[in-house]
């Protein structure tokens, strides 16, 4: 059900990764980075198990399931660290740490829209998981169009020493929300942000949106009235 797009980090790939940076952190931060690394890991992980028991748990209950799939992704070192510089924080665990929140990061795909606030209201009661940042970009969509709900929690994970709180990036959408997304993000990403192409595809991309939350509407009227 979870697809694990890598795998854990050492110092090998990391230096690897660090290839194509321009101010490298100090050789003793890089220790500190894997550490980190593998800490949010296990955050994903306590965050990834507990939406797969509600999704089980529902299954038993109601013969439904609200998850389609997930999909969760660690920032590799190297965007990390680029994201870093971007914004001006120092180039060390610490202020990494302090400063950015989508270094673990899962997708839930659900079936319906209120799916969406149905999973977000099972993982944010739950007494160990805080909310710390709630943006819903369904209730007020992007200028591009773009549609999900976008939450960082964090969760504490028991280390050897005691417990650290970590914070995960959750991004919760429809089926129809996620194939939108994927085409978006090609034509504006992966195309080298072709001009022209965006010129072409953009306004379309918007009414393709609009329309798409109608057809998902009307489909979640259906099932409702099916169960
Ligand atoms: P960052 O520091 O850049 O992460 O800013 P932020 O946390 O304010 O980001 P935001 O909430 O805008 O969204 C971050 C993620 O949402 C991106 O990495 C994308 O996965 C997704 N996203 C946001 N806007 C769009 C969009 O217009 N199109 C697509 N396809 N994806 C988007
Ligand atoms: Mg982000």
């Amino acid at each position: 059900m979870i697809l694990e797009r890598q795998n854990v980090l050492n110092l090998k790939k990391l230096r690897s990764q660090l290839g194509g940076l321009e101010n490298r952190p100090a050789i003793n931060e890089l220790a500190k980075l894997i550490k980190m690394s593998q800490l949010y890991q296990s955050g994903q992980r306590e965050i990834s198990t507990k939406l797969e028991n509600l999704d089980a748990e529902f299954q038993v209950n109601y013969d439904y399931n609200p998850i389609h799939h997930m999909e969760s992704r660690m920032k590799d070192m190297q965007s990390l660290l680029q994201k870093a510089e971007r914004k001006g924080y120092d180039l060390t665990a610490e202020s990494i740490q302090k400063n950015i929140y989508d270094i673990a990061g899962i997708r839930v795909i659900t079936n319906y829209l209120d799916d969406i606030y149905s999973v977000e209201k099972m993982l944010t009661h739950q007494t160990d998981v805080t909310l710390l940042r709630r943006k819903d970009y369904i209730k007020h969509p992007k200028a591009s169009g773009y549609r999900s709900l976008h939450l960082i929690v964090k969760v504490p994970v028991f280390q050897s020493t005691g417990p650290v709180d970590v914070p995960v990036e959750i991004q919760i959408r429809t089926v129809g929300m996620d194939m939108w997304a994927s085409l978006e993000h090609k034509l504006r990403y992966k195309t080298d942000a072709n001009q022209a192409l965006v010129d072409k595809y953009g306004d379309k991309l918007h009414d393709y949106s609009d329309e798409l939350e109608k057809i998902e509407r009307g489909m979640q009227e259906i099932h409702k009235d099916l169960i």
